[in-house]
């Protein structure tokens, strides 16, 4: 610009806040201002309200939750927090007739059944918990689903397209809302019950607290019931009514210096960056001998092996062969499966841990921090604090930053030894529509990949 020009613009501004300071100020959006700001600031306030507790008040323990009414939940057939449970069944009577008209939504809004082998719908899944199923209160890591992980997590033996269920705006059609049901087979102490697992619950964060979740629960509900199946499975990092059991996140850093660079949650950082790498430092190769990667020939040995070992526990999923193929056949970057084949040919071990990969966001360095996720165990002949170590060995191989389990099975025998941190979050299970006592979470069987 010419010094003449900038003048006149200079003068024209001028002239116009002169003009603006007469005009009644109409009341502003507050997300649109929030959105206006830069991705740090907005972290920033995000931080400063966790801080001060003003985010999210949904309880994160037992005796926080004793005091809170569950507007929505009080009405839903789960059990009641802080009554002890000793029966077995459903809580609510079977309906003889399924609403057939969908729950209604807020106007603007409508359902739309997310056709996930359609590759655009599977991106548009992918983007919105993407950018809104956050892991972090200061929303500085999130989650990076990839499609094919999306695919693997969705899609499994018997899915329905109606229980993928999704929520659209309708002036531009942006997905804002979704909520996930497939079905599984679950062993629940001595019954066996065709039930879904819950997935992928999220609310833009545009639209929370407005209590959109009670509506996609309750529209999955009635989808599920109209397939007559009346009972669900579910976990949550919160406390709702009620958990069935409550366990803990054990976290092991396998790349401690990365970790540490970018201050991920549950890595300790009361030790000097050397002193971590010494104490985190792994064996170069496994130990177990005949320890290889799951190929499909193993299918109906693994099938057997997962089938006795699900006895051992009060809750755990029942699969059939296609299920074993499903969840755990090797997939590049979404699940790996090892097995321990003895000289004889027969197979005596299983081990398995899916991957999530999580974006980190302003920071001058990392983009990523890959997880390894403990999925599937057993073992009847190795010693499971060996076949665990080799577990990590393998997950560092692959370029996994940190291995994540929880404190069910039998893993608290190997948690400990093997340098896992307990983390502060929980992971609480809950069954919907059954009623039965709790349990420890060594006598949980199950794990949900989401
Ligand atoms: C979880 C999420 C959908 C809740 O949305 P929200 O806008 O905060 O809540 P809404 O106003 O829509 O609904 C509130 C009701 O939903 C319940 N609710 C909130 N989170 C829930 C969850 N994860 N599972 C089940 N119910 C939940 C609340 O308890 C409340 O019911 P109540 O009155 O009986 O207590 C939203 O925070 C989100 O998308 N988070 C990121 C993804 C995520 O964490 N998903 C859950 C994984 S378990």
């Amino acid at each position: 610009l010419t010094e003449e020009k900038t003048v006149d613009v200079k003068k024209s501004k001028k002239k116009q806040k002169k003009e603006d300071a007469w005009r009644p100020e109409g009341p502003r959006d507050p997300v649109a201002m929030l959105n206006a700001l830069p991705e740090s600031k907005q972290q920033e306030i995000q931080r400063a309200l966790h801080l001060f507790s003003l985010g999210s008040t949904l309880p994160r323990t037992l005796q926080q939750a004793k005091r809170r009414i569950y507007r929505f939940w009080e009405t839903q057939p789960v059990p009641k927090l802080g009554k002890m449970r000793t029966a077995h069944g459903p809580i609510a009577e079977t309906e003889t007739s399924v609403r057939k008209e969908h729950y209604s939504l807020p106007q603007g809004f409508s359902w739309d059944t997310l056709d996930l082998t359609n590759p655009t719908v599977l991106g548009e899944l992918c983007a919105l918990l993407n950018e809104n199923y956050m892991e972090e209160d200061d929303n500085t890591i999130r989650f990076d689903f990839s499609l094919e992980y999306l695919q693997w997590a969705l899609q499994p033996p018997n899915w329905l397209a109606q229980w993928h269920c999704g929520v659209r705006v309708d002036t531009n059609q942006k997905l804002v809302g979704f909520i996930a049901a497939v079905p599984a087979n679950i062993r629940i102490y001595d019954e066996e019950r065709r039930m879904v697992q819950v997935k992928f619950l999220c609310v833009h964060k545009n639209l929370r607290l407005k209590r959109m979740t009670p509506v996609l629960i309750r529209e999955l509900t009635r989808r599920v019931n109209q397939q007559e199946v009346y009972q669900a499975v579910y976990t949550a990092g919160i406390v709702l009514p009620t958990p069935l059991s409550s366990c803990r996140y054990w976290h092991r850093p396998l790349s401690p210096r990365k970790l540490m660079e970018v201050n991920y949650p549950g890595v300790r950082q009361n030790m000097t960056l050397q002193r971590a790498i010494k104490f985190h430092r792994l064996p170069e190769v496994t130990k177990t001998p005949g320890l290889r990667p799951m190929t499909k020939e193993d299918i109906p040995g693994i099938h057997s092996l997962l089938h006795a070992n699900a006895s051992k526990f009060h809750l755990s999923h029942i699969l059939s062969p296609q299920e074993v193929e499903h969840w755990l056949l090797p997939r590049e970057t979404v699940i790996d499966s090892y097995v321990v084949e003895s000289n004889d040919g027969t197979l005596t071990d299983v081990l398995s841990f899916y991957g999530i990969t999580s974006k980190v966001l302003n920071h001058p360095v990392h983009t990523s921090v890959r997880a390894a996720h403990l999925f599937y165990l057993t073992c009847t002949a190795t010693d499971l604090l060996a076949l665990m170590e080799d577990a990590l060995v393998l997950a560092k191989a692959k370029g996994f930053d940190i291995f994540t389990a929880l404190d069910v099975m039998d893993n608290r025998s190997f948690l400990e030894k093997l340098k896992f941190n307990m983390s502060t979050q929980s992971l609480h299970y809950y069954l919907y529509n059954w009623m039965c006592p709790d349990m420890s979470p060594e006598k949980v069987g199950l794990l949900l990949a989401n």
